[in-house]
């Protein structure tokens, strides 16, 4: 371990939502009041640019460091949100104008909506035609599918490195090279991974991968998306030369050195997850041994080490996510932006789960800070809850 434990803002309520977003690591809160009296602006020449300059410059090398690529191949976003956006619009609006017999864009039938609905406004304004892999309901990817679409007309495969729901793991080395030999490129959204496994985008081999700060204990409002070299991509915000002229505007300071402070984090990662993985697989026995009628979705395939999605047979989904906030404990019925949703998560319905099934279901996601005996908690609270609603309902 090369870094003090990380530590983040203390709650009295216990968080198991770190895919919806995860507590600010304390060295960084510790430092935002320094760092706000940096209030240059880095683009200009004389001294007060200078120092947010260097900073931005450094922390691109840290951040380049974290995923193995070179400093000029990282391009800052706002969120992760944005780094899909700008792989989606940047790359396909290029590439119809150089290459305009490829109009078939790949994707899958789970990916966030800031990929799937990207995909929808380019559909509609370039003629493109999508194709959906489905998954399946344990969360596995149709391959046979996949490669039965693959052909010359392919402009792009974007497929997400993990789910933000189920946890589950595509096969991103793989599908690049298929998708790269018949000259396609290759886009991953990989906002869940960062700090839930070791990223070597190099080994990877993909032309473009998005990233979220606030996903890996940073600030919220920071993005990342790599960009490999020669990769054809348009500008996303056109006016000043920030980003080498891919993304004007001036630099969000904060947020680009809370994310470099992470980086520093790298060594660390593997042994979070094997921490996680345990963690997570005492939580999900616990749940399937003292409450009938549970199941895991995706268990069985490779997966995220700090995510389970588990189905209550028989409780409504968002009664059980709103019964355990009163009690203290942050947890996720589908993806944090439909919460408070009364329909249940597309993605779990696109896997094939029936509607009262998707709606009996909840995520937790674990961080590096959760402990057993949080967990534990969790899971005697869980019991409690699940037999009221299970009376109630009857
Ligand atoms: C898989 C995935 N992609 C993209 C995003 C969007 O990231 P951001 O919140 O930084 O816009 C999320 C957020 O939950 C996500 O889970």
């Amino acid at each position: 371990m090369t870094q003090q434990p990380l530590t983040v803002c203390g709650s009295k309520n216990i968080y198991l939502d770190h895919n919806a977003t995860t507590p600010t690591n304390a060295e960084i809160s510790n430092s935002i009041g320094d760092w706000s009296k940096i209030w240059g602006n880095p683009s200009s020449i004389h001294w007060n640019g200078r120092e947010p300059k260097a900073l931005i410059r450094d922390s691109r090398k840290q951040i380049a460091n974290l995923i193995n690529v070179n400093p000029i191949e990282i391009v800052f976003t706002s969120s992760g949100s944005e780094a899909n956006n700008h792989a989606l619009c940047g790359a396909l609006l290029d590439l119809i104008k150089k290459k305009p017999n490829r109009k078939k864009v790949i994707t899958t039938t789970v990916e966030h909506p800031s990929v799937s609905k990207t995909l929808n406004f380019l559909e509609d304004l370039l003629n493109l035609n999508i194709i959906k892999i489905p998954v399946n309901k344990k969360g596995e990817l149709d391959l046979k599918f996949f490669k039965s679409v693959l052909d010359q007309e392919v402009a792009l495969v974007t497929v997400m490195s993990a789910n933000n729901e189920t946890g589950s793991c595509f096969p991103i080395q793989e599908l690049c090279l298929e998708s790269q030999k018949i000259g396609a490129l290759f886009h991953t959204d990989a906002v869940q991974t960062l700090g839930k496994m070791p990223i070597d985008l190099k080994l990877l081999g993909v032309d473009l991968a998005s990233f979220s700060a606030h996903k890996f204990y940073a600030n919220r409002g920071c993005g990342f998306l790599y960009v490999k070299s020669g990769t054809p991509l348009e500008s996303f915000i056109h006016g000043g030369s920030q980003e080498r002229g891919r993304r004007a505007g001036t630099e969000n300071l904060m947020g680009i050195l809370s994310a470099a402070k992470m980086a520093k984090y790298k060594e660390e990662i593997p042994f979070q997850c094997d921490k996680m993985s345990s963690l997570r697989d005492h939580l999900e026995s616990s749940i399937l041994k003292s409450i009938n009628g549970t199941e895991i979705i995706g268990g069985s395939v490779d997966r995220l080490p700090n995510t389970s999605c588990i189905t209550f047979h028989g409780v409504n989904g968002e009664s059980l996510l709103m019964s355990l906030d009163i009690e203290g404990f942050s947890v996720s019925s589908g993806a944090a932006c439909s919460s408070g949703n009364p329909e249940p998560s597309p993605i779990l319905m696109a896997m094939g789960l029936s509607h009262q099934e998707a709606q009996s279901s909840l995520r937790v996601s674990i961080g590096w800070t959760t402990t057993k005996m949080e967990l534990d908690k969790f899971v005697t609270t869980l019991i409690k809850v699940v037999k009221r609603l299970r009376e109630v309902s009857q």
